[in-house]
């Protein structure tokens, strides 16, 4: 990689990578051999869930690395969906949401004794969240964004973790969009680094998956160049707000819950 990692700032003063690794819908032996491909690019961001299926995979693999001395704990961000009673016992530094909107964040916030650090939502260039962005701004909220790239081909295999409703969404073609390659090519870069480039520059974490050595190196290499103000403007005019919204994550018990589902405006 050429250009040096940004990081984001939480409030406790802790520090997460701007640029992380997506790890949904990468199972069995890919997910070992990416995991092993992105540390050796340099990643050090890794997001994870339970309901991934992929966390034996994932823990053998960074425990090969943590036993041979490469790479140190403490030089890894490792997201997993943790809370206030992992922060007492030290087994996390800080606590995160995902999937929650500004009333359910605000509530949070203003209940919990350690008050949550970053919001992971789905962000990118077709929903790029700008109200909800100002409104963790404003609790010195960080936001780090899912699906960065549009989920390009995403085909959840069996039980999926998330459902991708494709019947009623808009076109998923962020990475083919004219305006994205225009400012590609003056840079030249690909379609996918430019989308990158684009949240990270709104001060946002991205966490795109790849399982592809190449391309996994390639969404690495997002730090050596700069899209102007005239290029932030053109990429900005791409939002389609909620009507670009790709992911409705649906876990069955959910429609239980009293506010589902979940049609805040942000
Ligand atoms: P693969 O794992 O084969 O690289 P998102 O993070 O937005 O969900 O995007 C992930 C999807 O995009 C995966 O299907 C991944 O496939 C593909 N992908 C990731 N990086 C790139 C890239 N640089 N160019 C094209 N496709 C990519």
């Amino acid at each position: 990689m050429t250009g040096k990692m940004e990081y984001l700032t939480f409030f406790n003063g802790h520090k997460m990578p701007i640029l992380g690794l997506g790890t949904a819908h990468a199972l069995g032996d890919d997910i070992e051999k990416a995991i092993d491909a992105a540390l050796e690019i340099g990643y050090r961001h890794i997001d994870t869930a339970r309901r991934y299926n992929n966390e034996a995979q994932i823990g053998r693999t960074l425990k090969k690395w943590l036993d041979s001395g490469k790479i140190k704990r403490e030089d890894l961000f490792i997201v997993t969906k943790a809370m206030e009673g992992q922060v007492d016992a030290g087994r996390a530094r800080s606590i995160g949401l995902s999937n929650f909107n500004a009333r359910q964040v605000k509530r949070v916030w203003q209940s919990a004794r350690i008050k949550p650090a970053n919001l992971q939502v789905e962000l990118h260039v077709y929903f790029q969240q700008s109200q909800l962005r100002a409104f963790c701004r404003a609790l010195d909220i960080t936001v780090c964004g899912y699906i960065p790239l549009g989920a390009p081909g995403v085909r959840p295999p069996g039980r999926a973790a998330i459902t991708v409703d494709t019947s009623k969404q808009p076109k998923r073609d962020q990475m083919t969009n004219p305006v994205v390659s225009q400012i590609a090519q003056k840079h030249r870069k690909t379609n996918a680094q430019v989308l990158l480039r684009y949240v990270v520059q709104l001060g946002v974490a991205a966490i795109p998956k790849s399982t592809n050595p190449d391309r996994l190196r390639q969404n690495f290499d997002v730090f050596d160049f700069e899209l102007s103000a005239e290029d932030m403007e053109a990429l900005e005019q791409l939002d389609k707000g909620s009507a670009g919204r790709q992911v409705r994550a649906f876990i069955p018990e959910m429609a239980n819950h009293p506010e589902y589902p979940f049609n805040a405006h942000y």
